[in-house]
């Protein structure tokens, strides 16, 4: 939800056009986050003598997708693109509007005032702009856009020409302006007044930082500087505080970005930055201050190594991010269960719960908490997490749980699902859970994300970046490590030894599965093209499928533009039958599974009310079969992993409708990936 860039190359020549193709290429990694507009700021000028140019910053900024700004920038005939910078900070933005249309106005970077003297670049959202716009304004300072972001720069603006002191720090501005702002954000500042540097800050949204040299570092921590009590001059930086390599010359590239997959292609080195951590890059150097100390601080960051593979954040020969991790379901799944699940003595070993499976198994209950597609990863897991653990388990949405203000005790254990580790609805349910004393665990695919940093303990089920912003291989990859956490719950109960050995030998064929469900293909693709023209979906199963229909129908809403309800087989009777009749298209998911007869009466009720059910059912299920307009096939596995195979012809259905109505598969409209705000 929005995605932020900046790029400071010190001692490392670069041409303006070098600066802004970094610039671009980082927002169309990050594209995906929010693609509304987009915008840069980069030094403006056109002196050989690259020091003069820091006097004033060019802003460009495109309504659109990055493709449109990058158009933008071609045209700026008065930029010399030739001119080399020694030193040079660029910031850039990918916006998903929160307030105000997406504009060339509302569009960041935002400015202070026309000279562009402060400009900053925001992902998330500032819950008291109201109150400060208010105060600016008296303070004679004009807005010119609709955004809450407009008051940052005006914030730091007015800081500035209040300091009492020349010798102020740009981290130390930075820092009184954050503690004026309430609500969520992820900031990088660039000014006229600190040429060649650059700040960033977060609270709530993500923020990390790519270190590049040629030389190594020195050290694989820097360490904090507090404000109070270490740092007197009140924004001086200390030496042996800041990060620098070994080597005569010190140059370094920076970069700030709001996920890995914007830096991955320039360096593997990270720092994640913590909420209210001020990074500030001054002659090369970065330095990380914060206000106070806690009692659970750690005093220093970790540089950190990156794990993925540039290709993996690729979409190669495929038509859409989507549609390559669709296809990488067999893989995806294997990766979720690597080095955890022994397929030759039948156990479940996972490595993160370890520590905890003893307080785990002893809690009154678990509670499972999540949004949109990791939501339903809950649903479809929470009967075989009961029958296993003969725990109560509650699958709660996120912003509701928080809405009901709902109690939690200290013996309950709380699960956070979440594929970006990111998403603020569950991240404030997690901080509230551990508010109570619960024990809180996080199932995410993102490697140093908020979640996984702030659980007590947790999965991460690998299942490889995760681009499309319609959520596919880690729905499956959640589902799995829910089944994980499910079996291993049990491994000392001798009366589920026979159902453990049935799920671990139905997880053991799950990838070969898997292919021959995505072999299904092109058969849904014709059945696509029958549905193109529709305006309306139902997808109606019961048991272990309900959640399957609940995903698939926010496949289809979500990227088709079509209305599509997921329907429990077993409301059929109080309300949703009434939509039925033989123009409604009905998707009916029937599996031989404890719930069979029942869907089989289901089936039944619609083709009464001339209905042309579509099934998705077993093979050789001729008693489903004879009723059916369509079928599609799948194999059968045990009744609690089947959800995983009869989901897929459902996103490829979602796929391939999209397609045909001509949408853009990967970035469907007002959505975007990872949700910061609430
Ligand atoms: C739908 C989809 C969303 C996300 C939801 C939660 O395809 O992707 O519903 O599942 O926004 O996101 P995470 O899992 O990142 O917390």
């Amino acid at each position: 939800m929005c995605g932020i860039f900046a790029y400071l190359n010190y001692n490392v020549p670069r041409t303006r056009h070098e600066i802004l193709c970094m610039l671009v290429k980082g927002l169309q990694r990050l594209e995906y986050r929010g693609y509304d507009s987009a915008g840069v700021a980069i030094d403006g000028g056109n002196d050989k003598n690259w020091e003069k140019n820091f006097k004033s910053i060019k802003l460009i900024k495109k309504r659109g997708k990055v493709k449109a700004l990058e158009e933008e920038i071609n045209k700026q005939v008065d930029l010399d693109m030739e001119v080399r910078f020694e030193c040079h900070v660029g910031i850039a933005h990918t916006r998903w509007a929160t307030h105000g249309e997406p504009n060339f106005v509302n569009s960041h970077p935002h400015r202070s005032e026309k000279n562009n003297e402060f400009l900053v670049i925001h992902n998330g959202i500032i819950t008291n702009y109201k109150d400060l716009k208010k105060f600016l304004e008296s303070k004679g300072y004009e807005f010119e856009s609709e955004t809450d972001t407009e008051v940052i720069p005006k914030l730091i603006k007015y800081m500035y020409d209040n300091r009492e002191s020349d010798e102020i720090s740009f981290s130390t501005l930075v820092e009184r302006v954050t503690q004026q702002l309430e609500g969520a954000f992820a900031l990088v500042f660039k000014s006229v007044h600190f040429p060649g540097q650059a700040v960033g800050t977060r609270r709530g949204s993500p923020l990390l930082i790519g270190l590049h040299s040629k030389e190594c570092f020195p050290t694989d921590h820097i360490p904090i500087l507090y404000r109070s009590g270490l740092d007197k001059k009140s924004g001086a930086i200390c030496d042996e505080a800041s990060l620098q390599p070994l080597g005569e010359t010190l140059s370094m590239e920076f970069f700030f970005a709001s996920d890995a997959s914007a830096i991955i292609e320039h360096t593997k080195r990270v720092i994640f930055l913590e909420d209210d951590d001020v990074a500030a890059v001054v002659d090369g150097r970065l330095s990380i201050h914060r206000i106070t100390r806690s009692a659970s601080d750690n005093t220093s960051r970790a540089i950190q190594t990156l794990q993925m593979e540039l290709q993996e954040i690729m979409k190669g020969n495929f038509s859409s991010f989507m549609q390559k991790e669709i296809s990488e379901q067999p893989e995806s799944v294997v990766n979720t269960m690597r080095g955890r699940v022994n397929f030759d003595d039948y156990t479940v070993v996972l490595g993160g719960l370890m520590d905890h499976i003893k307080d785990i198994r002893r809690c009154r209950r678990l509670i499972v908490i999540g949004c949109g597609t990791s939501y339903h990863a809950g649903i479809a897991t929470r009967q075989v997490l009961e029958e296993l653990s003969e725990l109560p388990v509650m699958v709660e949405l996120s912003s509701d749980f928080l809405d009901r203000n709902t109690p939690v005790f200290r013996d309950d254990v709380c699960f956070f699902i979440s594929q970006s580790g990111e998403t603020a609805d569950t991240l404030l349910a997690l901080r509230y859970c551990k508010g109570r004393g619960a024990l809180t665990v996080g199932i995410t695919n993102t490697v140093g994300s908020s979640i996984s940093r702030e659980t007590d303990c947790g999965v991460h089920i690998n299942a490889g970046p995760e681009i499309g912003v319609a959520s596919t291989k880690a729905y499956t990859s959640q589902f799995v490590a829910m089944v994980m956490f499910s079996l291993m719950m049990c491994d000392d109960r001798l009366s589920m030894q026979k159902r453990r050995r049935e799920i671990i030998d139905g997880l053991r064929i799950l990838q070969d599965q898997i292919r021959q469900v995505l072999e299904l293909n092109e058969q849904i693709q014709v059945l696509a093209q029958e549905l193109t023209c529709e305006r309306s979906l139902l997808v109606m199963g019961r048991g272990y499928n309900y959640a399957t229909c609940l995903e698939g129908a926010l496949k289809i809403k979500e990227i088709t533009y079509m209305h599509s309800e997921g329907i429990l087989a077993g409301e059929l009777k109080h309300g949703p039958l009434a939509l039925v009749d033989k123009m409604m298209p009905v998707i009916m998911i029937i599996v031989k599974d404890p719930t069979y007869v029942k869907c089989q009466n289901a089936l039944q009720q619609v083709v009464a009310r001339q209905g042309h059910p579509i099934l998705i059912c077993e093979r050789n299920d001729e008693e489903s079969s004879k009723h059916a307009y369509r079928t599609i096939e799948i194999p059968h596995t045990q009744d609690c992993l089947q959800g995983i195979l009869s989901v897929i012809p459902l996103q490829l259905l979602s796929l391939h409708l999209a397609i045909l109505r001509g949408y853009d598969v990967d970035f469907p409209r007002n959505l975007a990936k990872s949700v910061t705000v609430e």
